[in-house]
């Protein structure tokens, strides 16, 4: 450790990325990446890339994607901040809207890089655990962020992750407003993997956004775009907490010309992406089933991944630390978390139909 080093970072532990193999020939299913390329409209978009525009800064706010986005969701320009991965977005909630000493909720389990940007900025970070099958009860949940408890404050800032990572659980429009009306503080919902819930179930946040000014969607263009590589994110809220992360706490070019000019492509081309999310629909539904009748136990998703319990090996131990390891050792990927409650599971990304089949089949020795 240098002496150099920030006396509050002293005890943090970093954000751990999952596993980025250099061979191309790896099935790659750790890291919830779309397993379809962008549109080719975001190609296109590369292509007519002209090096001379580069010379010159970006536009600061990415005005052109914006006004897509705010086409797309049906909401204004002011509601909506482009950001360097939806990661950045998370970053500028911590900076714009806590103050050091400040309390932070989420749910455990979590996206476990909020914990980490939390103590960054000198935040108390406090979970509550969501149920066995990860359900969340709306009104405990409620008194935990309002700091029902004795010797509890009220957090500033609530974030849910929904559709929920790693379990694939969406919780409802109903849930999650119930929980915003009744909370004093911003509420984040992380929609990284909204784009795959089933427009079957009419889901959506966006009215929620227009009636209630503490709540935030983030959006990514990391899953549901197939643009993981371009980091680009976006979040869709309130004018006045949007203008704040603008004009005070986000870098002045926070986003590149290319990145714009591919975000904007891909997001425009609502009709390839939709197709893209109906295919790992269906690869999520013959998954489940393929990996039930090996006898995991399965969480219903809305995500681009499963998670599935596998049955302890005979002495008790892990099979799941198993299955990774053989899955590896066969060059494929999955996300394996080392921790009590999810030390029996993998985290299964959906890939490509012939992506899948492989990991059955790999498997099913492994379980029988
Ligand atoms: C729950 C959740 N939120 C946000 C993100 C951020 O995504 P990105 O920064 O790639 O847009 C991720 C990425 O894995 C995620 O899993």
């Amino acid at each position: 450790m240098s002496r150099f080093l920030r006396q509050t970072l002293r005890d943090v532990k970093g954000y751990v990325p999952g596993e980025q193999p250099e061979r191309a020939d790896i099935i790659k299913l750790n890291t919830n990446e779309n397993p379809y390329p962008p549109s080719p409209k975001a190609r296109e978009a590369l292509a007519a890339v002209d090096p001379e525009t580069l010379r010159r800064y970006p536009n600061p706010t990415a005005r052109s994607f914006r006004e897509a986005a705010a086409e797309v969701h049906g909401v204004g320009p002011d509601n909506i901040i482009a950001t360097n991965g939806g990661d950045e977005l998370l970053r500028l909630v911590f900076a714009t809207f806590a103050d050091a000493g400040d309390r932070i909720v989420s749910t455990d389990p979590t996206y476990s890089l909020y914990p980490v940007l939390a103590s960054l900025e000198g935040l108390r970070f406090e979970a509550l655990a969501l149920d066995d099958h990860y359900g969340l009860d709306p009104q405990a949940f409620l008194r935990f962020a309002c700091g029902a408890e004795p010797g509890s404050v009220p957090a500033k800032v609530a974030l849910i992750v929904s559709p929920h990572a790693p379990s694939g659980k969406l919780f409802t429009a109903a849930q999650l407003t119930g929980i915003a009306e009744g909370f004093p503080g911003l509420l984040v919902v992380d929609e990284a993997y909204v784009d795959f819930v089933d427009p079957a179930l009419g889901h959506s946040l966006l009215a929620c956004v227009q009636s209630l000014p503490n709540v935030l969607l983030l959006r990514s263009l990391s899953k549901g775009y197939g643009l993981a590589g371009l980091r680009f994110g976006y979040g869709i809220g309130h004018p006045d907490l949007i203008a704040e992360m603008t004009g005070l706490t986000k870098d002045s070019y926070n986003t590149d010309v290319i990145a714009q000019a591919l975000a904007e492509a891909a997001l425009r081309d609502q009709h390839y992406a939709a197709d893209t999310w109906q295919r790992v629909r269906s690869e999520r539904d013959r998954m489940h089933a393929e990996l039930t009748a090996l006898g995991c136990a399965v969480y219903p998703s809305q995500t681009n991944f499963l998670l599935a319990e596998l049955p302890p090996l005979a002495d008790g131990s892990s099979r799941a630390a198993a299955a990774y390891a053989a899955l590896k050792q066969a060059g494929i990927l999955v996300r394996y978390f080392d921790t009590p409650r999810l030390a029996h599971a993998l985290r299964i990304t959906l890939g490509t139909p012939a992506q899948n089949t492989a990991v059955i089949a790999k498997l099913t020795p492994l379980l029988r």
